[in-house]
């Protein structure tokens, strides 16, 4: 019985993927922000394998915060031995820029900070199994400059585009820190092929909103066939880094300096967590 934990797992494809590996007998930890969801959830494993029920916990956590983050990961440190697989994908997309009651900003606080957390805190309970795998939703092939190591949270110049950028390359460099720490961990940065009817969690413009709900009903995935890639690529692990789109490899975004870039990412945000 594998050890499944998932941010984002009370909707979307971090919901889809929580109803398989219940179906599939595994253990699986959801972290969200809606119990409702996850009773649903649970609720529709357990007509197919009434066992769900057990193997099924649900950490309530505003992963925007840093304190819940760090709530989390220690909760799971007390309480779990070890993790076979960490999905990343917690989503609520902000158009503008906005602050946490902490005073971080909203979308790097939630796509980055808390994810940052939880792959460097629960590095001792990936490292208790063979064949651990991080599954970071965090579309790849984005720019290799696109951090911006001055003003990392946007105060200045804060764009949608830009925080998106900004994010995702920092979710690649993650990748160098977590598998120069464990050289038997998966660390996959995972796109969908194409957009996915899930439930676009955010506060957006009417604009935005209007297209991901009409693009999404005429041209969108359902989650269920949008997470067959990620269910092999955790069933059949190899160790490094890798990036795909859907069930295609791509190659990694290759900087000049990303070694270093990941050290220094590392290091200001151990400082602005301080
Ligand atoms: N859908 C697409 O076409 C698409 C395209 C590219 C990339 N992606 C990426 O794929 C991943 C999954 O996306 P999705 O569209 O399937 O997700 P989604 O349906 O929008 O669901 C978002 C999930 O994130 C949780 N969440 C939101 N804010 C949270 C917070 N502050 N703290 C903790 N949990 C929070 C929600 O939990 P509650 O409902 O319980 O609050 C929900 O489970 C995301 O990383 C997304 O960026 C999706």
């Amino acid at each position: 019985m594998k050890t499944i934990v998932i941010t984002g797992g009370t909707d979307g494809m971090g919901a889809a993927l929580a109803r398989h590996y219940l179906t599939a007998g595994d253990r699986v930890t959801v972290i969200g922000r809606s119990r409702r969801k996850f009773d649903a959830l649970v609720a529709a494993a357990a007509s197919e394998d009434p066992s769900a029920v057990a193997r099924a916990e649900f950490i309530a956590a505003d992963l925007s915060l840093v304190a819940d983050s760090r709530r989390v990961v220690n909760q799971l440190l007390a309480h779990h031995k070890r993790i076979d697989a960490l999905v990343l994908a917690a989503s609520f997309i902000r158009q503008h820029r906005q602050t946490t009651a902490e005073g971080h900003e909203a979308s790097w606080a939630l796509f980055f900070l808390s994810k940052y957390l939880l792959v460097t805190g629960l590095a001792p309970l990936l490292r208790a199994v063979e064949q651990p795998v991080i599954v970071n939703t965090a579309v790849p092939g984005t720019r290799a400059d696109a951090v911006d190591f001055e003003d990392l949270e946007m105060v200045q110049g804060f764009t949608f585009m830009r925080s998106n950028a900004q994010q995702r390359r920092a979710n690649e460099l993650l990748g160098i820190l977590a598998t120069d720490d464990n050289p038997n961990l998966a660390y996959l940065t995972w796109g969908p092929a194409w957009l996915v009817r899930s439930s676009f969690a955010g506060e957006v413009g009417k604009g935005m909103r209007i297209t991901a709900a009409v693009l999404g009903r005429l041209l969108g995935q359902r989650p269920e066939a949008a997470i067959r890639p990620i269910i092999r690529l955790i069933d059949d692990p190899s160790p490094g880094r890798a990036a795909y789109r859907g069930a295609t490899q791509h190659t990694l975004t290759v900087g000049d300096r990303d070694e270093k870039d990941a050290t220094r990412l590392a290091a200001a945000i151990e400082e602005s967590l301080r």
